[in-house]
């Protein structure tokens, strides 16, 4: 699915948040270069699921975050990890297979245990001010929350 958006993500109200990117369940494996806009992409999914914006940013000491949202968000930055260890030492299997959402940045560096079902957005610089989110579904439960987004965007 290739998405060309001018519009820049990030500040919509709940309504055109990309709500359905982050079914209950949901992984979501963002992959971008420094910079590419991983960040904002999440604070845009957990805005639209309930949570304070002013508290979703880049996890600088603290390598995982929860935000108060339904359903409840996990957020990962692994950028500062030095091995796959480290990841799997946040107990992060716990939220794998819990109804919560997930949203990891970086997703690249730990993709040999992420489950393969996850919704993966790579997100490419296409300008200044410009985005391409190419979004790939790795199984069953990423596709359907794919199928509802695409339904759901197609609407807008
Ligand atoms: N969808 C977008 N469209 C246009 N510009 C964007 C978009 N998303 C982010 N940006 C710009 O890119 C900057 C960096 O975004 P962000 O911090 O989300 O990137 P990141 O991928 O999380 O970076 P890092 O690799 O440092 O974690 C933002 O301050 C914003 O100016
Ligand atoms: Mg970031």
């Amino acid at each position: 699915m290739g998405l060309h958006r001018p519009r820049r993500t990030g500040h919509g109200s709940s309504r055109h948040g990309p709500r359905q990117i982050a079914g209950a369940g949901g992984l979501v494996a963002l992959v971008g270069t420094l910079g590419a806009g991983k960040t904002r992409l999440v604070q845009s999914i957990a805005t639209s699921l309930g949570a304070d914006r002013r508290l979703v940013n880049s996890p600088t000491f603290v390598l995982i975050q929860e935000y108060e949202a339904s359903p409840p968000i996990f957020h990962c930055d692994t950028y500062r990890l030095r091995n796959v260890e480290e990841f799997l030492d946040l107990g992060i299997d716990e939220v794998f297979n819990s109804p919560d959402v997930c949203l990891i940045e970086w997703a690249d560096r730990v993709a040999s245990v992420l489950p393969p079902d996850n919704l993966r957005i790579d997100i490419d610089v296409t300008g200044p001010t410009t985005r391409r989110f190419r979004i790939e579904s790795g199984g069953p439960k990423s596709a359907a929350i794919l199928s509802a987004a695409r339904a759901a965007m197609e609407a807008m």
